[in-house]
């Protein structure tokens, strides 16, 4: 039995694709929920979108400071993992649900596989890349997504016979579940044509929970408006603080549609007819090089530097010169058209499981 820990919204599209190559590799798994996210739009659609059984447990968690939330999940994930002990448990990327299981299961002597291991900001303003340098740390397997994270591991002195390069999973369900857009086309359902507005999302807590930070993205998103249309679906710690610093009616503009966060199929399908992206989002940034669409992202730095080398990334943070510029090349077609990358093919979760069926079990 292993144990499969998802609780915020960027691990659902990530598990799902795991948990279809564990049923067709024949090994038992349980799907526990933290609770990090509960919303409807932030949880419950993932699982409709992505065709994902109802979690076999769930931790009920919810919001509140990474102490609290942490814990909270640790010890309610504790009472679990004691009643069965399983073969390992499996976390993924790098949210608090991810180190507060890891850091339980490692206490009890049950073997940690970490899908999406050796990422690295170099940020440790970052609560997720405390969380990932930590995960790393204690797990046993890890499994990478490009190759700049096995050298990340090995510095951090990881025994490089515990990774292994797979490839994407987060992809795999992209290409799983992109034919399924083609004949919703969501994006009309917003008035939208496609290549003629850009998709922004922003929520990470460094441009959200700041009001000057925050103040100065919105005078990018105002001038970007005037050259084409932005679609901005809002994560709720962004609308709690456009709300609370009293800054939302700078954003109501003709050229600036807003929605509440989207399901999984919506946003693919938003992505894939947009012009260009603008996101301070890690996932993000390789879904739109995989989909070879512009994205600009909003941040000092990245985890993922595959995607500005030889996907369509390129970091902006919040230089108004550089965004402008560069969103001028892209509605020239002048800005860099990104390549293929490496392993990102859909199947990764099939690499995955077929390594965790030889190392955990002994099974070829
Ligand atoms: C978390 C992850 C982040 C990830 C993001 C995706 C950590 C440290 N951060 O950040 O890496 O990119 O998820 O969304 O794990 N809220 C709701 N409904 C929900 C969930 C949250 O309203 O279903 C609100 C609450 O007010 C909460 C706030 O959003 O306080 C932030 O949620 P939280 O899970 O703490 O962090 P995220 O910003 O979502």
């Amino acid at each position: 039995m292993i144990y499969l820990i998802a609780g915020a919204r960027p691990n659902f599209m990530k598990v799902a694709p795991l948990i279809k190559e564990l049923k067709l590799q024949d090994i038992d798994y349980k799907l526990i929920h933290t609770g990090q996210h509960y919303d409807y739009n932030m949880s419950k659609i993932f699982f409709k979108d992505l065709g994902m059984p109802e979690p076999d447990i769930h931790l009920d968690v919810g919001s509140h400071s990474h102490a609290v939330q942490t814990a909270k999940i640790m010890i309610e994930f504790e009472k679990i993992i004691l009643q069965e002990k399983p073969s390992a448990i499996i976390v993924v990327g790098d949210v608090n649900s991810t180190i507060a299981c890891a850091l339980v299961a490692k206490k009890l002597f049950i073997p940690i596989i970490h899908v999406e291991a050796g990422l690295r900001s170099f940020d440790q303003r970052m609560p997720e890349e405390i969380n990932r340098i930590l995960t790393d740390g204690l797990s046993d397997l890890l499994f990478t997504t490009e190759k700049t994270a096995e050298i990340n591991l090995k510095k951090e002195g990881i025994d490089s016979k515990k990774i292994f390069f797979v490839g994407n999973v987060m992809i795999d369900s992209l290409i799983e579940n992109i034919e399924k857009t083609k004949n919703l086309q969501y994006y009309k359902k917003f008035d939208l044509k496609e290549s003629d507005y850009a998709l922004m999302t922003i929520h990470r807590a460094s441009n959200v929970d700041n009001k000057e930070m925050l103040e100065k993205i919105i005078d990018i998103f105002v001038h970007i408006q005037k050259k084409i249309k932005l679609f901005f679906p809002m994560h709720p710690r962004t609308k709690k603080n456009l709300e609370k610093f009293n800054l939302i009616d700078q954003l109501k503009k003709e050229n600036i549609i807003f929605s509440e966060p989207l399901g999984y199929l919506e946003f693919l399908d938003l992505m894939n007819h947009s012009r260009f992206i603008l996101t301070d989002s890690g996932g993000i940034q390789e879904e739109a090089s995989f989909l070879k669409i512009p994205v600009l992202t909003l941040r000092e730095n990245t985890e993922r530097p595959i995607t500005i080398e030889q996907g369509t990334n390129t970091l902006v943070g919040n230089d108004f010169d550089k965004i402008n510029f560069l969103v001028d090349d892209i509605l020239t077609n002048q800005y860099k058209k990104g390549k293929n990358i490496e392993k990102w093919d859909g199947d990764a979760s099939k690499r995955i499981v077929k390594i965790i069926k030889e190392k955990i079990f002994n099974k070829s």
